[in-house]
């Protein structure tokens, strides 16, 4: 294969195993991240490493690939349409009458975008303003990733699907030696409390949360532990919480006691 039909193979690979669309300009990265199992294999040519990862790799070393990939993997208002329902359908549904207080968990939260596009929604529906009082608790159980989400900062194409006009709110354009990099303003980044924590380990809260994201992590679990874990995140749901999971993580077929409202979008009866 040549080095556009390699981008390619490995482009569509990465689509049909994740829905994730590496786009043209991640040729770097995918390059970086599968240097480690190139050479691994003893091949110095990235071509002749996708040559075989086509013909003869097999099922683990493809596994390989898509972590290395995909594993922090996210994107500001990734999966948009679960933002839209939070706002316009889940959280209206339990917020009772009077009540002003709004509580979220983005239990794999990897660099922060999915924290800070929640804040975003939550901001522009439920203004501080107008006496809204939410917070977001972000955790993750990588340290590494956890230091870029508390910092804030991004750099601008990675703020491509965010409106101008919310990046002009919510957002602060850096200079010197940040330009071409954007923080988070404060008034949004201080309503998110950042943990570290493993989803399958032990934990406990004291309050309980109006809704979870829980998204794209679950395809790393096997069935049985995808169940366990969801049980696990029912019990710190409201009652009529609901769970948002990935695009394209299923909970179909396991017992988690939760009522499935739209494929990836699950409520506590
Ligand atoms: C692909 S990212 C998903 C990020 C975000 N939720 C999204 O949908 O864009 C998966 C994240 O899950 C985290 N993760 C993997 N195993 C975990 C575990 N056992 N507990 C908590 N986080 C975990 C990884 O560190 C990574 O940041």
């Amino acid at each position: 294969m040549d080095e556009a039909a390699s981008f390619d193979f490995i482009i569509s690979l990465i689509y049909e195993r994740c829905r994730i669309r590496l786009h043209d300009g991640k040729q770097s990265l995918i390059k970086t991240r599968l240097g480690k199992r190139m050479r691994l294999h003893g091949f110095e040519n990235f071509n002749d490493y996708c040559d075989f990862l086509k013909h003869s790799a097999d099922e683990e070393e493809i596994t390989h690939v898509v972590d290395a990939l995909t594993t922090n993997f996210t994107n500001f208002l990734r999966e948009q349409d679960h933002f839209t329902y939070m706002v316009k359908t889940a959280l209206p549904a339990v917020i009772p009458p009077g009540k002003k207080k709004l509580k979220v968990w983005s239990a794999a939260c990897a660099t922060g975008e999915e924290p800070y596009s929640i804040a975003f929604y939550l901001a522009e529906h439920f203004p501080l303003t107008a006496g809204w009082d939410w917070r977001i608790l972000a955790t993750d159980i990588s340290t590494k990733a956890l230091g870029k989400a508390k910092a804030a900062v991004y750099a601008e194409d990675r703020l491509t699907a965010v409106p101008p006009e919310w990046q002009r709110r919510y957002l602060q354009r850096g200079h010197g030696k940040w330009e071409g990099h954007y923080r988070v303003k404060p008034a949004i980044s201080e309503r998110v409390d950042f943990q570290q924590l493993n989803l399958l380990g032990q934990y406990q809260f004291k309050d309980t949360f109006d809704l979870i994201f829980c998204r794209n992590v679950m395809i790393y679990f096997d069935r049985p532990t995808q169940e366990q874990l969801v049980r696990q995140l029912a019990k710190f749901l409201v009652p009529h919480g609901h769970l948002f999971t990935g695009h394209s993580e299923s909970l179909n077929g396991l017992d988690t006691g939760l009522r499935c409202l739209k494929p990836s979008i699950y409520q506590k009866s």
